[in-house]
């Protein structure tokens, strides 16, 4: 029976390594663009879960936690547990529940020994109050925060809380996008999104939410605000110039930038929308060789090709607009550099991005237009389908990035590329911008 068992997996990895050879690698690029044919069928939109669901549905009485989370923090040794004890209120004059009635603490260890350690943190809760007719106000359960340290990589986690054991070994990293901006009464805004989750905003010396940074699997890890300030002068760039200097290559050799709206994106859907952000951070984030820039915001797929500043560039970042992971406003299909889906220059302007920037190309095929009349060089590949990826670092140099649509099966691949890093060619002389340091 064993023996069955080893030649059917011995003859997947056969199999895998023939499809190897004909995965391509950007070293093959810049790839001519590519669109796969949007289907029809698939004119779906994601539908919510009923709050009835048992999948949504609580599932805990009393105080018990739940809704239980790991984030990372900087390092390896070091996460953030995050959970909720109590339940929600919704609804008129509702009493928010006290914070301080349930201590926040996780009991840890190794696995197969008993729980030595112990760490406490803090709790809150927080509320959505619309002074607006009609609309009911929120008040959260209490959400606990906790931040383990001294952990060693294969040790297994296990947590335990008011006599329930527990365990959870995906770490989520959030950063926010236009939809948890949430304003409500006194002009606050984001306040669920901060209450909510953990983030190594300290240990990444960036004090904010908003923008942050960790190490995980060889890469370092840059998560970034597109609706706060993100000007030279601002905070964010300040911390960003500082972060960047730290990474030691030798230790994360990768450089993965994350943030909502994308800077190259071919759809109409938010095209050009985040032009004044990609003026201001965009020279710094290629001088020091970001690798790859992951997006979210508009519902579809898409990969560059390596590219800076509208230009082709072997040293540019791929970046990759994964934000097809489902939506009631189903997806984005259009495409700018179709005849009629160029859109009016003034209405790309997002007034939660501050700025607007957005011009026409002053080179290229596009000179003195706001769209290109065919796929652009910059975009690789673009498909509208919901989906998801996988980033799996093989080494120093070599990534492989996979993308599945949500309709196939898992062992169905919808796009797929070694992603390899040319440090001798591209990190050789950093030349930093201008504004650097001498002013900070
Ligand atoms: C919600 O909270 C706001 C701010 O405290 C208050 O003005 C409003 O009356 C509340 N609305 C309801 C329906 O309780
Ligand atoms: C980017 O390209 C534009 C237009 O070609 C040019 O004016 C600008 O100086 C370039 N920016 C950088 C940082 O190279
Ligand atoms: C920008 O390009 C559009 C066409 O894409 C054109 O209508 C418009 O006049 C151009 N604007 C400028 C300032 O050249
Ligand atoms: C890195 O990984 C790639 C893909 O698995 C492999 O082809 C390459 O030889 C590896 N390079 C080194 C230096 O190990």
């Amino acid at each position: 029976m064993t023996f069955r068992w080893f030649l059917v997996f011995s003859f997947s990895i056969a199999v895998a390594a023939i499809d190897d050879d004909l995965i391509p690698s950007t070293l093959d690029g810049p790839f001519e663009p590519v669109t796969v044919p949007y289907d029809v069928s698939l004119r779906g939109n994601a539908v919510d879960l009923p709050d009835t669901d048992p999948r949504v549905r609580r599932c805990v009485e009393g105080f018990e936690p739940e809704q239980i989370s790991v984030s990372l923090s900087v390092n390896y040794d070091s996460v953030w547990i995050s959970w909720i004890t109590g339940e929600f209120q919704i609804g008129n004059n509702i009493k928010p529940l006290n914070p301080n009635t349930v201590a926040s603490v996780v009991r840890y260890g190794r696995s197969r020994v008993p729980l030595t350690d112990e760490a406490s943190g803090y709790s809150l809760v927080y509320n959505q109050l619309y002074p607006f007719e009609g609309l009911q106000n929120y008040t959260s359960g209490i959400i606990h925060h906790v931040r383990l340290t001294g952990l060693r990589h294969s040790g297994y986690l296990t947590l335990t809380q008011f006599m329930q054991s527990l365990i959870s070994r995906t770490p989520i990293m959030v950063i926010e996008g236009n939809h948890e901006i949430e304003e409500q009464a006194g002009k606050q805004s984001f306040v669920a999104y901060r209450s909510r989750f953990a983030f190594p905003s300290e240990e990444s010396k960036s004090s904010s939410p908003f923008y942050y940074s960790f190490n995980a699997g060889g890469i370092h890890f840059i998560m970034l605000g597109a609706y706060v300030d993100y000007s030279k002068s601002a905070k964010q760039y300040k911390w960003l110039e500082r972060d960047l200097a730290n990474v030691d290559r030798s230790m994360t050799p990768w450089l993965v930038a994350a943030w909502h709206p994308p800077w190259y994106n071919t759809y109409t859907a938010h095209y050009k929308e985040a032009e004044c952000m990609r003026l201001e951070m965009e020279e710094l984030l290629y001088s020091y060789g970001v690798d790859i820039v992951f997006n979210g915001h508009v519902h579809a797929y898409e990969r560059s090709n390596r590219v800076y500043n509208y230009t082709l560039d072997p040293c540019g970042p791929v970046h990759i607009t994964v934000g097809d992971g489902g939506n009631r406003e189903k997806m984005a299909i259009e495409h700018a550099d179709e005849a009629a889906n160029c859109p009016e220059p003034s209405s790309t302007h997002d007034e939660d991005m501050g700025g607007f920037c957005a011009t026409n190309f002053t080179s290229g095929p596009a000179a003195g237009k706001f769209c290109w009349d065919q796929q652009p060089d910059y975009s690789a590949f673009r498909e509208s389908s919901f989906g998801h990826g996988i980033l799996e670092v093989k080494n120093e140099t070599w990534a492989l990035w996979t993308w599945y649509r949500n309709q196939d099966s898992s062992g169905k691949v919808g796009d797929q590329v070694y992603i390899v890093r040319q440090p001798e060619l591209c990190l050789g002389s950093i030349k930093l911008p201008k504004s650097s340091f001498a002013d900070s």
